[in-house]
């Protein structure tokens, strides 16, 4: 009796005809309860939806169209991540939205409105804009903020969070930050003591700005030859340069950029390490 018992139940247990299955994982569901479920296997059928979870005991149908080996792999079907940055969009309804601007000008008008409505904010800060909707065929420069705010630090985000818009004011201050590192620095502060202190501000800006991707676009001629004397003078070499991107480093991050942000400037000051070496 109880071996006919634990026949039934083992046809019970059977699945009927399936197109697919998917065997030996590590399944983890809930049920219609919410309760957490563990399966070995798992049956797919022609409409490519679950029809029967199996456990190790579950006998396995014969007749398949595919077979697939899980290898033992953790399986979370139906698993649907979806998650908001509740800080971060409480911070974003604190700033400057730009993402419903439609070309260059739009932006400037709302940038400039929002600055003259709030005339006791430090900086300007927000985000969303992007060049491609503008249709502007470029990116946009420090001039072009400038000509909307020229007088308060201005830092926008682009849309995707991966490039910043900086306007004359803010590099500015990044430039203080920036020269007060690089002079006090045991290591590459004397590169700059015979360097004259106004002109060495516009290097040290356009240094920057090549790190911004903004309009000083030095070419590695150029680098080589500003540097050139320096390697041969004062022995210029890779460990300054990875001095001089540490303290870039630095400033960026008391300036609150983004480590999104800074890992695509490094890159581009990477790019140009050759150049500078004299390479
Ligand atoms: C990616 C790295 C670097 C970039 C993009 C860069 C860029 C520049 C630019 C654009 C200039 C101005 C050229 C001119 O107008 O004459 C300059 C000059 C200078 N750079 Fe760099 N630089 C880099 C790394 C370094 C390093 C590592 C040092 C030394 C530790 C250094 C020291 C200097 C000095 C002293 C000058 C002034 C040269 C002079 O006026 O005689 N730079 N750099």
């Amino acid at each position: 009796m109880r071996a006919f018992f634990a026949l039934a139940l083992l046809a019970l247990a059977a699945p009927a005809c399936a197109d697919g299955l998917v065997e030996n994982v590590n399944g983890i569901t809930l049920d219609q309860d919410g309760k957490v479920i563990r399966f070995n296997a798992m049956l797919v059928g022609t409409d490519g939806k679950v029809t029967e979870l199996l456990t190790k005991k579950d006998r396995l149908p014969k007749q398949l169209d595919f077979r697939l080996d899980g290898r033992g792999a953790t399986m979370l079907p139906g698993l649907i991540d979806a998650h908001g940055h509740v800080m971060g969009l409480g911070f974003q309804l604190l700033t400057l939205d730009l993402s419903g601007t439609n070309s260059l000008a739009e932006a400037q008008a709302a940038i400039k409105a929002y600055a003259a409505k709030y005339p006791e904010r430090r900086w300007i800060i927000g985000r969303g804009w992007n060049q491609e909707k503008w249709g502007l065929g470029r990116f946009p420069t420090a001039q072009d903020l400038d000509a909307a705010v020229s007088d308060r630090p201005v830092w926008l985000e682009r849309v995707d969070g991966h490039a910043g818009w900086a306007n004359s004011k803010a590099m500015e201050i990044a430039v203080e930050v920036f020269y007060d590192k690089v002079l006090a620095d045991d290591l590459v502060g004397k590169f700059f003591e015979d360097v004259d202190m106004e002109g060495q501000r516009i290097k040290q800006k356009n240094f920057l700005s090549m790190a911004f991707g903004g309009p000083y676009q030095f070419s590695g001629q150029d680098l080589r030859k500003a540097h050139g004397p320096l390697i041969d003078r004062l022995g210029l070499n890779d460990q300054h340069f990875d001095r001089v991107l540490h303290l870039f480093s630095q400033t960026l991050e008391e300036l609150n950029i983004s480590q999104k942000e800074l890992d695509g400037m490094l890159e581009v000051l990477q790019s140009m390490r050759d150049a500078v070496m004299g390479r």
